[in-house]
């Protein structure tokens, strides 16, 4: 339908204005009758629909619809599949229609950076390219509906202790490279309708007020053009939340803001021009949605199944010594009240009330070889006597043992973060008990971020199911039968211990929280500190196995402009049909700055029969290949060589090639009396100025190295003379007397700058 909005906010009162900027309640945004404005409602997902209708809160404590819980974002990210995530995000837009909800709140994109963040499993991955990729698919998929997502928390909310006033300090090109890139990716290719900021600020300023966070980089730099709203109840000051871009704050703060905002105006203090604007935004992504309503009904089985998919398509394979799959004429000893009680989502905003839930006990119930013993409860650690006892003897009496052990609900939600990565003790006894009396030992793993496993050298097979949805029961039965193929890979690394995480040492510390580990997280540092792991980024095995061939890189050479096609030919070389999640890294040879060893660029995940080849390709282009440069205030990758690395996992990396980069951009040229020889000499455009300097000084060293030679003294080397001279500012030239300070301050000039 064609309106004109502006019309529209013209006949608005000021007070009407003010209140279409925040809630009407805990869910729906204000509405005005007399021209027409809907209320529309919002509400939490992203995976499943929380719709509360009376009594709301948002921790999830009230009862919301019977609905579908899909797996987690922790278990979704792991199919590494763009087209799934888009129909698990097409179920989501069509159920939002059915249920009449404008904007499902997610998905939520923030990075793991430590594994105790009590809402990793709400989070994609520790790797922004793969989580804006996903996101990204999520968003398209849903918004096929004319429903809005809203892309949470920007940003920077890592952690949930004092998650509403803690600052997030780190640097900026840490905040480029790592937390903000899932936002801008999604912005840039699918525009989510909404963005909620985060509770937090980022060094030291309210996301919620943060004009350079809500305005320069989202709308300027990334071109979005929804509106912003609040995470409920993260409005520190709405006035100045106002101007800096954040059109709503939910959820209603009762009026009293609104007033707020209607005196700044009358006072002069905020410009009403910004108010209109804010509305402005507001009412198109209102009208979006409800001009294009769909007849929709809520078809809870069909999404059921779809839940069920997703999790077997995502579920990773960890380990198997020839352990798996399961024969359905094998004895088998289930223990572990999570095959009776899976534990398939957290707590929190995003809890679903599941109309169904599927156990592995459910599913093999046909299944005579199969006995089931507790062996300790799903929701404590008690270690329980009898229980255990009695799990012993029936793993004893099976061929095999498959072990459900996971976290109970407690040790991970939404609102505080763990204080370790461990099971429950009792659980990590009973598999040791276990493995002493049955060898054949498989653990299936139900968590929402990893835990430490004292005893994974001695089992042979586990199956990590994160919290897969309400269907995960069926979708474990699939893939230990082998009904299923495994083709989940890990997006995140599992570490053998909590302290080789690399924000272990500043991790939730006091309420200013340094991000000192910088850019190195999860992998990026893992790698470059040499670390073994349990597991690697991108890990995960498969039932039959995939060989990979005839790399090729369309170019040798590029430029700031071009774009380059990397292809591979993968074979499945098993025996039964499988999906391999091939992945391209790019590395930097440049040495023009400290980087990760690699990062993962590209992916692709493809089915195969026995047998069969299949090339796939990954598109690259300049911004594949660079990182932030903050003297330029823009990505920015160095002339110089780029090794392309297609690996099964970021530690199995089967073909490499390399391609040569030629950057147009031109770096700034700051000369001073601190600048260095060494990086004068560095920049070719300084360098030949600068290399009969250095020989010159040199030289005024060689002489007292030559004299400290002749005097049988070997402590100073060329080497070392070189090394001194590169790391010596010019302004040394003055004070050794190589030259007059006013030679020096004609040789600044000359080589071009002035700033001193
Ligand atoms: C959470 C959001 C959620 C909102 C509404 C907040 O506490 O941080 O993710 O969307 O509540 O339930």
């Amino acid at each position: 339908m064609k309106r004109n909005i502006k019309d529209l906010i013209r006949q608005m009162t000021l007070e009407e204005k003010a209140g279409m900027c925040s809630g009407l309640d805990f869910w729906h945004l204000k509405g005005i009758e007399r021209l027409g404005i809907p209320s529309v409602m919002v509400s939490d997902g992203p995976h499943g629909l929380r719709k509360q209708d009376d009594q709301a809160d948002h921790l999830g404590i009230n009862e919301s619809i019977k609905a579908v819980c899909f797996p987690p974002a922790v278990l979704s990210a792991c199919s590494f599949d763009r087209d799934l995530m888009k129909e698990f995000g097409d179920a989501i837009g069509k159920e939002a229609q059915a249920t009449d909800l404008s904007v499902v709140l997610g998905p939520a994109v923030n990075i793991k950076r430590s594994p105790l963040c009590g809402r990793n499993f709400e989070y994609y991955s520790e790797d922004p390219y793969l989580a804006g990729e996903t996101a990204t698919a999520f968003i398209e998929g849903v918004q096929s509906h004319h429903v809005g997502t809203s892309i949470k928390h920007f940003a920077a909310n890592n952690q949930e202790f004092n998650r509403m006033s803690c600052s997030s300090n780190a640097d900026e090109r840490t905040l480029r490279e790592i937390y903000f890139p899932a936002f801008e990716t999604a912005v840039k290719k699918s525009q989510p309708y909404t963005v909620m900021c985060s509770y937090n600020q980022i060094n030291g300023t309210y996301a919620s007020e943060d004009p350079w966070l809500l305005t320069k980089v989202l709308r300027d730099e990334w071109g979005f053009k929804g509106y912003v709203m609040s995470d409920w109840g993260a409005v520190n000051n709405r006035t100045a939340g106002l101007k800096a871009g954040l059109e709503l704050e939910m959820p209603s703060s009762g009026g009293i803001n609104d007033r707020e905002i209607v005196d700044a105006v009358k006072d002069g203090s905020l410009e009403e021009s910004v108010l209109d604007q804010a509305v402005e935004r507001l009412l198109n992504i209102i009208f979006e949605y409800t001009d294009h309503r769909e007849e929709q009904e809520l078809n809870l089985e069909a999404d059921h199944e779809l839940a069920g998919k997703i999790a077997r398509e995502s579920m990773v394979l960890l380990k198997n010594d020839s352990v798996l799959p399961l024969k359905e004429t094998e004895k088998v000893a289930f223990i572990g009240e999570f095959a009776k009680k899976p534990r398939f989502q957290g707590g929190g905003s995003s809890h679903i009330n599941s109309f169904r839930v599927s156990n592995i006990l459910d599913e093999v119930s046909g299944n005579a070889n199969i006995t089931y013993a507790k062996g300790f409860p799903a929701d404590s650690d008690i270690y329980d006597e009898a229980l255990a006892k009695e799990a012993l003897q029936a793993a004893k009496a099976a061929d095999k043992a498959v072990i459900f052990a996971g976290l109970p609900d407690s040790f991970e939600s939404e609102g505080y973060d763990r204080t370790h990565m461990r099971l429950p003790e009792c659980q990590n006894r009973l598999i040791r008990e276990i493995l002493a009396v049955q060898p054949e030992v498989i653990v299936v793993l139900h968590n929402g971020s990893p835990v430490e496993m004292p005893w994974l050298a001695d089992v042979k097979g586990l199956l990590e199911a994160y919290l897969g949805g309400q269907a995960a029961g069926s979708a474990i039965a699939d893939l230990l039968f082998g009904k299923a193929c495994p083709c989940g890979k890990l997006a995140e690394t599992i570490p053998y211990k909590l302290s080789d995480n690399p924000s272990y040492l500043f991790f939730g510390d006091g309420d200013k929280v340094e991000y000192r580990e910088g850019i190195f997280v999860g992998y990026r540092y893992y790698d470059a500190k040499e670390m073994p792991v349990a597991f690697p980024f991108g890990h995960g095995l498969s039932y039959t196995d995939f060989s990979y061939s005839g790399l090729k890189i369309s170019k040798s050479e590029m430029t700031d402009h071009d774009t380059v096609t990397v292809s591979v030919d993968v074979t499945n070389t098993g025996s039964c049909e499988g999906k391999e999640i091939v992945q391209l890294y790019i590395s930097d040879l440049t040495g023009a700055v400290r980087r990760p060893l690699k990062e993962l660029k590209g992916y692709s995940k493809v089915s195969l029969k026995p047998g069969e080849t299949k090339t796939v390709s990954f598109p690259l282009d300049y911004r594949s290949l660079a990182w932030y440069n903050t003297q330029i205030s823009d990505w920015y990758a160095a002339s110089g060589d780029y090794e392309i690395l297609i690996g099964a996992s970021s530690r199995d990396i089967r073909l490499s090639g390399k391609i040569h980069m030629t950057t147009q951009k031109i770096l700034p040229l700051k000369v001073h009396m601190n600048s260095t020889l060494g990086e004068l000499l560095a920049d070719k455009r300084t360098a030949p100025c600068i290399e009969g300097l250095k020989n010159r000084m040199g030289e005024f060293f060689g002489a007292s190295a030559d004299k400290a030679k002749e005097d049988g003294d070997t402590a100073i080397s060329d080497a070392m003379n070189n090394a001194m001279v590169a790391s010596m500012p010019l302004r040394n030239l003055a004070s050794f007397g190589l030259c007059t300070k006013d030679e020096l301050q004609a040789l600044i000039d000359e080589l071009g700058t002035g700033h001193f």
